[in-house]
């Protein structure tokens, strides 16, 4: 699997917002937004592009355009604070959106709403969820896909840790992610360290 760390200063300034717990929700959720703008711009670095004709107001040239605009997913409720961002930076897509509440014992994620085209086979995908901490959200969420027979898909994360991204590896599944930082460890209670706490918590209050 591919893996692209954004370290790019003004991706670095945005996480060091969102670790920050001084920072509140309001300038939580600005951080998130910002950021994501320069992890989608780093993804779509390799997207492919096509030429056609355009007329400037002087003359007749070539423009560009996507050849193949993704399926933006969202993984809720954490991904939620991606979608804007992305759909801004990337209007020809499209989004569909995937609901997962990982289980406080077992860690193992909950599915509560699907929301996909019933095909995806050609389509480019690009999955937005803050946190890969076990990875099982993420290894769900990219299950859904390839069954549609997506072989597309990049994964844009905050924060990964080494453990979810080894369970990602170990599915085979054709992925690629782009994170801002991959951090040290979980803990006890999967959690990532040093990490940024709870992303949907901090974004829309607790449950
Ligand atoms: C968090 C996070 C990821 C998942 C990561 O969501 O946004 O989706 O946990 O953990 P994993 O890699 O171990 O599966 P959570 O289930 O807390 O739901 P929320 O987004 O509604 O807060």
């Amino acid at each position: 699997m591919d893996v692209l760390v954004v370290d790019h200063p003004v991706a670095q300034t945005r996480l060091t917002a969102m670790r920050d717990a001084r920072t509140d929700a309001a300038s939580f959720r600005a951080a998130l937004h910002e950021l994501t703008t320069t992890l989608v711009y780093e993804a779509a670095r390799s997207f492919p592009i096509e030429r056609y004709p355009i007329q400037t107001p002087v003359a007749q040239t070539d423009g560009t355009r996507l050849a193949n605009p993704p399926l933006l997913v969202p993984v809720l409720r954490a991904g939620l604070g991606m979608a804007d961002s992305a759909l801004a930076l990337l209007p020809e897509s499209s989004m569909g959106f995937v609901g997962l509440a990982r289980d406080e014992h077992t860690f193992e994620p909950r599915a509560y709403m699907e929301s996909l085209p019933r095909d995806l086979t050609g389509r480019p995908v690009l999955v937005l969820d803050p946190m890969l901490a076990t990875g099982g959200s993420l290894e769900h969420c990219c299950r859904l896909l390839a069954e549609r027979g997506c072989t597309d898909i990049t994964v844009i994360c905050v924060l990964a840790a080494p453990d979810g991204i080894a369970r990602l590896e170990q599915t085979g599944l054709p992925l690629r992610l782009v994170t801002a930082a991959i951090d040290e460890q979980l803990d006890e209670r999967k959690f990532i360290v040093p990490g940024l706490g709870d992303a949907g918590d901090r974004q829309f209050g607790g449950m």
